[in-house]
């Protein structure tokens, strides 16, 4: 059941040194490009980094990337295409990718730590074209530890905020 992928999905920065094959990026690419976006307009582009060098790199610059990941993904806003729900667009197409990631066995992490400037020279992305968000993914190195929700009824309001008919 999707709700079962959804709540078993986990934020993983500990990766075994193991590839991922070529068919599994390929499906979580082709998740990204099924996501919904404003209009259609699909103003994204999707880095796919997967040499150490160049992930070590990354590295450099990404205080917030933990681990060594065997590959990662680069969700980038295409502003040449439309602006105006870019960054919705993307985070639409960073969830389909990281639940095709849990779906298929591989941990991922996504990460806004970084410094779009440098990210956006090394990739050699156009000015029209910005690093919005890193996705890393690789086979899980130990199960990762359950962090809490708000409670339900903090957070959800019925018919008006403060309303809790609990939809009856
Ligand atoms: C927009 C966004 C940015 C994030 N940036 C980072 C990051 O830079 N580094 C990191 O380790 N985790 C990052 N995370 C992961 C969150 O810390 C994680 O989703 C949260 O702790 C809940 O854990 P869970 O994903 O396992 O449910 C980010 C998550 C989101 C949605």
């Amino acid at each position: 059941m999707v709700l079962d992928i959804i709540k078993c999905r986990r934020s993983i920065r500990r990766f075994l040194d193991k590839p991922i094959p070529l068919e599994v990026l390929q499906a979580l690419l082709e998740a990204a490009r099924w996501a919904p976006s404003g209009s259609n307009s699909q103003p994204w582009a999707f880095v796919v980094v997967q040499e150490q060098a160049n992930i070590n790199k990354v590295k450099m610059f990404s205080p917030g990337l933990q681990g060594v990941p065997p590959a990662l993904l680069v969700l980038c806003s295409d502003r040449s295409v439309g602006d105006s729900t870019a960054i919705m667009d993307l985070s639409m197409a960073a969830q389909n990718i990281m639940l095709t990631a849990t779906d298929k066995g591989l941990g991922a992490c996504p990460i806004r730590g970084f410094n779009q400037k440098a990210l956006q020279t090394l990739l050699k992305l156009p000015s029209h074209v910005q690093p919005e968000l890193i996705i890393t993914l690789g086979y899980p190195a130990k199960p990762a530890r359950i962090p809490s929700r708000r409670p339900i009824e903090d957070i959800v309001h019925w018919e008006e905020y403060g309303g809790n008919s609990g939809g009856k």
